[in-house]
């Protein structure tokens, strides 16, 4: 049976509740049959229309009809049951509710950015030393940054309590005095050791760039932190030559810091190279004139180098012989090589003319950005 209007006799509140209530259910059930565009027309028509739509008829039987005394109630009721039956015809059309959802969404707002991350100065200093190399044929090697003490010190020729280990402020890791002295742990305090691990792994030749992550217990300053970072190199062969080394680090220095940048080799020490080198850039900021960046003397002391010290391939060879007992790949009567370390903050400082070290470790994105 279709829903017809009633006819009030009774005004009472409970009575209005009822009838609002018969009315709501009927058009909710209508709206349930609305399947097409035109089922919808016809529920407007039939609910809405201005001659005897359902809504004028309430507007006639039920407003005009109440005696005086109840027409301020039943016309609040009938007021907010047009507005119900409004909007619960106009729902009721198919697709309504999408159509209601593009209305809101404004497609001309700006939209949410995702700004694109970027390498962090470090990380693209890294990766340009490596590519260097890499286009000399270099392949790149890792190695743990929780060291022994047998790679970081014992295979590079630092023996147990050589003084030499007082040059590298090291921090160990706590509570290992029962392990045998090779075998504790210490935060490397070079990649040198990465050297070592790729000669027992590898025969010659060999030709590797290490980079990573070195610490040393180092009170911070503007060109000192305790965490840094280091790329090593190593070329083992037949035949290698310091020669190999000057014109291998010359060129990598010209390709990083442009080719009018000049070299120099000063003598030096490290355990594990013999001869070993420092190697000084000529100023790139005064072209050699000498300026306050390098102290005035037209130098800037970048690098250590050498020849690998034949104890190195003994202590490898005697590693390797545990394997093999004939391995004879790291004989220096037949093989030499060189060695190189270079701090990779130092570079970049260099490179972009940063004045304190602590900026690659602040977080801050002022200073960020600026490498994007
Ligand atoms: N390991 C040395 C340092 O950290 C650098 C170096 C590497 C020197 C290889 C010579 C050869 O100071």
């Amino acid at each position: 049976m279709p829903y017809t209007v009633p006819k009030l006799d009774d005004y009472s509140p409970e009575a209005l509740d009822r009838a609002i209530a018969g009315l709501r259910s009927a058009l909710e059930q209508e709206v349930a049959g609305v399947k097409s565009e035109a089922d919808h027309e016809a529920l407007r028509i039939r609910w809405r229309a201005r001659t005897n739509g359902i809504l004028t008829q309430i507007n006639d039987s039920w407003l005009k009809a109440a005696p005086k005394e109840a027409k301020r109630d039943v016309g609040q009721r009938v007021n907010e049951l047009k507005t119900w039956v409004e909007e619960r015809v106009e729902s009721a059309k198919p697709g309504a509710a999408s159509a209601s959802v593009t209305d809101k969404l404004d497609i001309t707002l700006p939209g949410i950015r995702r700004p694109l991350g970027a390498e962090h100065p470090v990380v693209k200093t890294t990766n340009e030393i490596i590519g260097i190399f890499a286009k000399m044929g270099y392949s790149v090697e890792t190695g743990p940054e929780i060291e022994t003490d047998y790679y970081n010190f014992e295979s590079m020729n630092f023996p147990p309590n050589h003084p030499a280990r007082d040059t590298q402020d090291t921090i160990f890791i706590a509570g290992q005095e029962s392990k045998p002295q090779r075998d504790r742990l210490l935060l490397r305090t070079h990649t040198s050791p990465v050297q070592t691990r790729a000669m027992e792994k590898h025969r010659p030749p060999i030709r590797v760039v290490a980079p990573g992550k070195v610490h040393r217990s180092d009170t911070p300053d503007a060109s000192h932190s305790p965490i840094f970072h280091q790329v090593e190199g190593l070329a083992v062969d037949t035949n290698i030559t310091f020669s190999d080394l000057k014109g291998t680090l010359d060129h990598a220095m010209k390709e990083l810091f442009g080719s009018d940048v000049k070299t120099r080799f000063f003598p030096s020490f490290f355990p594990f190279t013999e001869p070993s080198a420092d190697v000084q850039i000529s100023c790139i900021f005064c072209g050699g004139k000498g300026c306050r960046k390098c102290k005035h003397s037209g130098w800037i002391e970048l690098l250590g180098c050498g020849m690998v010290d034949p104890a190195v391939f003994a202590a490898v060879t005697q590693e390797r012989r545990k394997l093999n007992p004939s391995d004879d790949a790291y004989n220096p009567e037949k093989i030499t090589g060189f060695a190189f370390g270079m701090g990779v903050e130092r570079i970049a400082m260099i490179q972009h003319g940063i004045s304190d070290i602590g900026h690659f470790y602040s977080g801050d994105m002022r200073f960020l950005e600026q490498f994007a």
